[in-house]
């Protein structure tokens, strides 16, 4: 199987494909040359049918269970006009995008709460291709656990056609059969891997299925949008190629055996449909046995042999200066139950540490000191060290690691990421360029064990 960039022959074909595609909705857009792709956005409550035949009181954008996705383009500017219908302030990240401080979401590091009522309007322009996603930074148990969660695809400057491209955003909802919420965070798992939910969706539905037209070149964007689990992924009915990890793509494709995508993790994936009638599975690959998430069975098109599968240009991470880069040690620790009582009598628990402190929160009067402070411009190694029985997707806002080692072995092909996964016991060694100057969240993304401790920020001046 060759993989070739294959350049844009009539860019009329490539907008109409873009907007042909039919597995998510578009957000209400308006597009105009001068100013860039334009969106307006809403958080709110809403009801959706995510168990069948029964309503669900959610949180969605656009009050949407998916949330719309947002599409924009490389290096071209993007203007999302937000407002909080919620009762209760939010924030939105853009988990993994490059971008200023001042529109990374975080609310007092880079810009006051946005209160109920209120709009703020998120303006920048991405320098990196590829799939990424978008989630308050806010009461996140609750905020995204409900449904507050989404796609922002950039594309490439210069467009790569794939046939068919569909988005999965897995998450496992915390209901019961009846779609009734059931306890999002319950502390003793919060004190091992987190709290599953029990309701396995993909795209807000129960083990869809969706269609594809044969022999297609299809790119399948996978993004784990869940609180808690990590999903191993295996694909069943046809070979399927990593092309992208985390949003970034990798040099040399290879077939996908399995990958595990820990929360906020993404997996770019490239295959042939296969003949009329044969299906393609994705599976969550738990335990001794698959677990089905979705499905894709192909039906008859015009498309007579398939194509060379297109090749994804990399992304412009700066490059490290290894020879005069600092080394940094994060050790992530468990630290078992000390769960002080917060004045309005709520049991505030931590569990976990990063460098022998816990995340202690923060409001506009009090921020917490930095978990380091870094000089920009230089090149930094850090070394990730899990000390706990338990992973943890380490992720840094407004950088991408490039991942030299894993587990004490050197990578053959380093790889580009926002979030790195520590198994138990792992450790990796990731370098950047801190280039980007501002008040970065530096958290595990599991979302219990950023709220019971995981957290810090680092600071690039
Ligand atoms: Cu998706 Cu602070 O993260
Ligand atoms: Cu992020
Ligand atoms: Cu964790």
């Amino acid at each position: 199987m060759d993989f070739r960039r294959r350049k844009l022959l009539q860019v009329g074909a490539a907008i109409s494909s873009y907007f042909a595609l039919p597995t998510l909705s578009l957000a209400n857009t308006r597009k105009s040359n001068k100013e860039g792709w334009i969106y307006e956005l809403t958080a709110e409550e809403a009801t959706a049918e995510i168990v069948d035949g029964f309503q669900t009181d959610v949180l969605g954008f656009d009050g949407q269970i998916p949330a719309p996705t947002l599409r924009c383009r490389q290096g071209e500017p993007v203007t999302i006009i937000f407002t909080n219908k919620l009762k209760e302030p939010t924030t939105i990240h853009w988990h993994g995008l490059r971008i200023p401080i001042e529109m990374d979401g975080v609310p007092f590091l880079s810009q006051p709460p946005i209160m109920p009522g209120e709009t703020f309007v998120y303006r920048f322009t991405p320098p990196d291709a590829g799939t990424f996603w978008y989630h308050p930074h806010v009461n996140s148990v609750v905020q995204l656990g409900k449904g507050l969660v989404g796609a922002i695809i950039v594309e490439e400057a210069e467009p790569v056609l794939f046939e068919e491209e569909h988005t999965l955003l897995l998450k496992h909802w915390h209901l019961d059969q009846q779609g009734q919420w059931k306890q999002l965070m319950i502390p003793r798992y919060s004190a091992r891997m987190g709290t599953p939910g029990e309701w396995g969706t993909v795209n807000g539905e129960h083990e869809p299925v969706y269609s594809l037209r044969e022999n297609a070149t299809t790119r399948l964007r996978i993004a784990n949008v869940d609180n808690t689990l990590t999903y191993p992924i295996a694909i069943k009915g046809a070979e399927a190629w990593v092309v992208a990890i985390d949003g970034n793509p990798i040099k040399t494709p290879y077939p996908l055996e399995q990958h595990k995508i820990s929360p906020g993790m993404r997996l770019d994936l490239a295959l042939h449909a296969p003949k009329q009638g044969e299906k393609v599975y994705v599976q969550y690959m738990k335990g001794r046995f698959p677990f089905p998430l979705c499905t894709f069975e192909s039906v008859a098109s015009e498309i007579s042999s398939p194509a060379s599968l297109p090749a994804l240009p990399l992304n412009p991470v700066p490059d490290l200066d290894l020879k005069n880069a600092s080394e940094m040690d994060f050790v992530f620790e468990w630290e078992g139950a000390i769960s002080p009582t917060k004045k309005d009598g709520k049991v505030d628990s931590k569990f976990w540490l990063m460098n022998k402190r816990a995340w202690e929160g923060m409001n506009k009067n009090s921020i917490p000191a930095p978990l380091a402070t870094l000089e920009l411009g230089k090149t930094y190694i850090f070394d990730l060290k899990n000390v706990t029985q338990y992973h943890h997707p380490i992720h840094l806002h407004g950088h991408t690691f490039t991942v030299l080692e894993l587990d004490g072995i050197k990578l053959d092909e380093p790889f580009h990421t926002d979030t790195v996964l520590l198994g138990k016991n792992g450790s990796a060694k990731a370098a950047f360029v801190a280039d980007n100057p501002g008040k970065w969240m530096y958290h595990c993304h599991v979302i219990e064990h950023m709220k019971t401790g995981l957290m810090g920020y680092i600071e690039v001046v």
